[in-house]
């Protein structure tokens, strides 16, 4: 018999939906399937005021499919120098802005207007605290003699045990977490929460490099060990609340991956969930889905699940599945999960 669960409308608590043609060619993946979207800031031009955040929020709700159910673009600040508390503030007052990202700069894809170190913005973090505005945070160390695998770990005990012993109050989500040191350390504050991708949940580090240099598997944070995968895969099924879906889905067109500056980011919006099903499948832990997928995250940002509800069945036959996407100007993306996607059918409840 066909496997079937029954989910509310997912979030996607982290996700890249970029600009222009990019934009038009991904936003329908996230819109068609997810109720909200933490929308990350990092533009060319990075999102850094309440006003940017109207315009991009704009773009976005434009280039969204009119048939997209119950979608929501959740805005967030990128933590630069532009970045004012007072703007901050009433963005946030007027339900424009929902969060701030915290990227350290020379990270990842865009972090150049990021920080050195946390303590600069504390002026900023205090207000966050009295206000209630979450602080995402891309936690990796930018310092290149650490090892790139262990680079989360460096910087959760080097910069982000300061801030979250200075601002015991505030709201943090540690991004993409990649390691089972990242989930000690989100075990052992109250007040933090963590969303967790579907690559690191079902790749490894050889598989990105093993026979040959994946591309398609390159990210910031790295994919890490065998060690670390199965402890995040292991957490997310127990239904640990800290827990949640950020996809960390990030388009690059082929071009730009496979070239000798291979752009680091997984386009994962249109199979994200078919991947994750298949990993609380294969674990005999369906039943822990809704949690991962639709309850833990809203809860900690402070929303009740989706009313709507998709089904999500894993199908005896193989599907044939796209393996690309093309923009307007026929750049192409690679999707991600095409293998798990032919297993696994995903409908809207309609009755
Ligand atoms: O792999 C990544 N890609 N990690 C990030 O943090 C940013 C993202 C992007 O924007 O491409
Ligand atoms: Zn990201």
């Amino acid at each position: 018999m066909a496997l079937t669960i029954t989910i509310p409308r997912p979030d996607d608590w982290h996700v890249h939906l970029r600009d222009g043609e990019m934009l038009d060619a991904v936003i329908g993946y996230t819109s068609l399937r997810f109720r909200y979207a933490m929308v990350m800031p990092n533009l060319t031009t990075p999102i850094a005021t309440t006003d940017q955040a109207v315009t991009y929020r704009n773009l976005i709700n434009d280039a969204t499919p009119p048939e997209s159910p119950d979608f929501h673009p959740l805005m967030t600040l990128y933590c630069t120098d532009q970045l004012e508390v007072q703007d901050l503030l009433r963005g946030h007052k007027e339900e424009i802005v929902e969060a701030v990202k915290y990227y350290p700069a020379g990270a990842t894809t865009n972090s150049q207007s990021g920080g050195s170190s946390m303590m600069d913005y504390s002026h900023i973090f205090e207000s966050m605290q009295e206000h209630g505005i979450p602080l995402l945070v891309h936690a990796e160390s930018t310092n290149p003699n650490i090892d790139i695998y262990d680079r989360e770990a460096a910087f959760l005990e080097q910069e982000l045990q300061d801030i979250c012993n200075n601002f015991p109050e505030m709201k943090i989500t540690v991004e993409h977490i990649s390691t089972s040191a990242g989930v000690d350390f989100v075990n052992a504050y109250e007040t933090l929460g963590a969303s967790v991708t579907p690559h690191h949940l079902s790749r490894n580090r050889s598989d990105m490099i093993s026979p040959a240099f994946h591309a398609d598997l390159f990210c910031k944070p790295v994919i890490n060990s065998e060690n670390d995968r199965q402890t995040l895969v292991s957490t997310v099924t127990s239904g640990n609340p800290s827990f949640f879906l950020g996809t960390d889905s990030a388009p690059h067109p082929t071009k730009a991956k496979y070239g000798k500056e291979a752009k680091a980011g997984i386009f994962n919006a249109a199979y994200g969930l078919e991947v994750v099903a298949e990993i609380f499948a294969s674990e005999d832990k369906i039943d822990q889905l809704p949690a991962f997928t639709s309850e833990n995250g809203a809860a900690f940002y402070g929303y009740e699940p989706s009313e709507e509800q998709l089904v999500l069945t894993r199908e005896q036959v193989e599907i044939e599945v796209a393996t690309h996407l093309s923009t307007q100007s026929g750049k192409e993306v690679v999707l991600f999960g095409t293998e798990e996607a032919s297993h696994w059918t995903i409908k809207a409840k309609t009755d």
